[in-house]
């Protein structure tokens, strides 16, 4: 059986709340001897503060949920950790659970973390759910906790938000081809096109639309962030004349790769490549991804502060957080000289 206040306080002859001040060094008027008698008695018996008891007098829970679409990805697992380290260097617990990329999974998860008492809740929600944009926005209102939409919004809905400029990274990746000589560009898009999972598309034909380079269809290659749809994506770029291909994703990208190497397809002699996350280059060995990178350990910092000043009411508006994305140029992509 763990010990207990009420042990400690037996064993001090002394009241369960005079020994709950001095564990939790506030201020009271206790003799030192008594204070460091009950310090004691508390670490001889690895006394450790039961949360949920202490949450029914404080109201907290000191526990924060997290909710990412899919923690195999490099990129929601490095969110993932640099969330975790920041707030339990802030007193804060975090509860991580992932949604598989379902959104019916985003509305069941909202309300397991609600039922285990968490003071705060992150959500990078599925891609799925800017197909039920409305019931997402009508559950997120109704939450009783602050929350914060991590990377993923609704862009005409307010709430706390911190992300990338996800339409600039692609501009940049796309415009960096470009640069280099290519004109037949192909682009790995996610296949919903809404709200931010657009803004990647967005960026590329504008950079496309800059240079008055024309995008075919048979340029637009649809996706859904996962490594097969990069694989299968292979196949199409295979059949077109394209000379390179943004890909808005990192793990499409490594199903693009498997591809070519079955095809023996060299990067970036036969084909270039500007992907996006910068998640991979300390993964693969003969090839350093050109790719734009988004700063997850920034991103989960911002997001991090902003959710612990919301509990400490230091905010009174919504924060709109958006973060600028870097190009950082590596060896896949090959300079075209006409
Ligand atoms: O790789 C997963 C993608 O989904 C990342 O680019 C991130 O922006 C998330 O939206």
């Amino acid at each position: 059986m763990s010990c207990t206040i009420k042990d400690i306080a037996k064993q001090a002859n002394i009241s369960i709340s005079a020994v709950s001040l001095v564990l939790n060094d506030k201020p009271c008027r206790i003799s030192q001897e008594k204070k460091e008698l009950i310090k004691k008695i508390a670490k001889e018996n690895h006394y450790t503060p039961n949360i949920n008891a202490r949450s029914l007098v404080t109201k907290e829970t000191k526990t924060f949920g997290l909710i990412i679409p899919d923690i195999e990805n490099i990129f929601f697992s490095r969110l993932t950790k640099s969330i975790e380290s920041y707030c339990r260097e802030s007193g804060y617990t975090l509860i991580i659970v992932n949604s598989n990329d379902e959104y019916e999974q985003d509305l069941y998860l909202i309300d397991l973390l609600l039922s285990r008492g968490i003071d705060g809740l992150f959500i990078t929600f599925s891609t799925s759910a800017y197909k039920h944009e409305k019931e997402m926005c009508a559950k997120l209102n109704k939450l009783t906790v602050p929350y914060i939409l991590i990377d993923r919004f609704f862009s005409d809905f307010n709430c706390n938000k911190v992300y990338f400029n996800n339409k600039k990274g692609a501009y940049l990746a796309t415009r960096y081809l470009i640069e280099q000589g290519h004109k037949k560009i192909s682009c790995i898009i996610h296949s919903i096109t809404s709200h931010n999972l657009s803004y990647r598309f967005e960026g590329y034909k504008e950079a496309m639309d800059e240079y008055g380079l024309e995008v075919k269809e048979e340029y637009i290659i649809k996706g859904d962030y996962y490594i097969e749809s990069g694989y299968n994506a292979g196949d199409i770029i295979m059949k077109n004349s394209t000379t390179a291909v943004f890909v808005s994703n990192d793990m499409m990208t490594l199903g693009l790769l498997k591809r070519l190497k079955e095809e023996g397809i060299k990067v970036p002699e036969d084909l270039s490549i500007v992907s996006y996350d910068n998640t991979l280059n300390d993964f693969i060995i003969d090839l350093q991804l050109t790719s734009v990178e988004q700063n997850i350990l920034n991103l989960g910092k911002k997001a991090s502060e902003l959710m612990i000043s919301l509990i400490q009411n230091r905010h009174s508006k919504f924060a709109d957080i958006c973060l600028e994305p870097k190009l950082v140029v590596n060896n896949s992509v090959k300079k075209i000289i006409d």
